[in-house]
């Protein structure tokens, strides 16, 4: 399932970020075609804005896999249960579209580990030292950075395991960055496996350039 119904504000583009272009290909198809390359998984849904259906389906045409399009919601998590119900199988690898550089083998990866463990998600250890801020200055307490890791996607659920858990989350009122936190909070257990670094997502236009500039390394 890929994710692509975000406003993509901060990308500041005239068009969904989703549906921006990388190097010739919608940043929706970089994913989607890694997700075919990884022999993985029987179909993709992707989660379009409402009103970007026909261009959404447009990026997609002619995938080496079953695929369809539904329209998302207002929030990440609405959106996440709109593909989930329109998913089918025992379970389902959510991704952001604002990811077009993960890999078959990341994909992989996390789906061994979501059949094993029934919630996986790929992680990279936090490099910089991370403090709170606030009017100019540091504080003086912060995180620890050992045992401190960013949390990137495809996230993979049994998916009656995440169907359950979001439906829990949007009725409580919380609001979600990703998926695993919906099964944290209710109670559950997320396995890790590692990232990759070159799996960044897209936020601001300079990030668009990061992955450009990654893809012309790689041959
Ligand atoms: N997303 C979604 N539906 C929403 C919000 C986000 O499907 N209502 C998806 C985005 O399309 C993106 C992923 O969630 O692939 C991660 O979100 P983010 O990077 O924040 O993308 P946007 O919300 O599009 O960007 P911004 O926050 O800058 O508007
Ligand atoms: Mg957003």
């Amino acid at each position: 399932m890929i994710l692509a119904a975000g406003r993509g504000e901060r990308l500041g583009a005239p068009i969904g970020k989703a549906l921006v272009e990388l190097s010739g290909k919608p940043l929706l198809r970089w994913s989607a075609e890694a997700f075919v390359a990884s022999g993985a998984v029987v179909e993709v849904v992707a989660v379009a804005r409402p009103g970007e259906e026909a261009a959404v389906e447009g990026a997609l045409a002619g995938l080496g896999l079953p695929w369809r399009v539904v329209p998302g919601g207002e929030r990440r998590q609405d959106s996440s249960l709109a593909g989930i119900s329109a998913a089918a199988g025992e379970y389902v690898l959510i991704h952001d579209a604002a990811r077009p550089l993960v890999g078959p083998d990341l994909i992989r990866a996390v789906l061994e580990a979501t059949v094993r463990h029934g919630a996986a998600v790929p992680v990279i250890p936090v490099r910089d030292t991370l403090r709170y801020a606030a009017g100019g200055f540091l504080r003086a307490e912060g995180p620890d950075r050992a045992g401190l890791y960013a949390i990137q996607t495809p996230q993979g659920f049994r998916r009656e395991l995440i169907r359950t858990a979001l439906e829990d989350a949007v009725r409580r009122g919380f609001s979600l960055t990703d998926d695993a936190g919906a099964v944290l909070l209710a109670g559950g257990r997320v396995a890790v496996v590692p990232g990759e670094a070159r799996n960044l997502k897209v936020t601001y236009p300079e990030d668009l350039e990061l992955a450009r500039a990654l893809l012309s390394f790689r041959g």
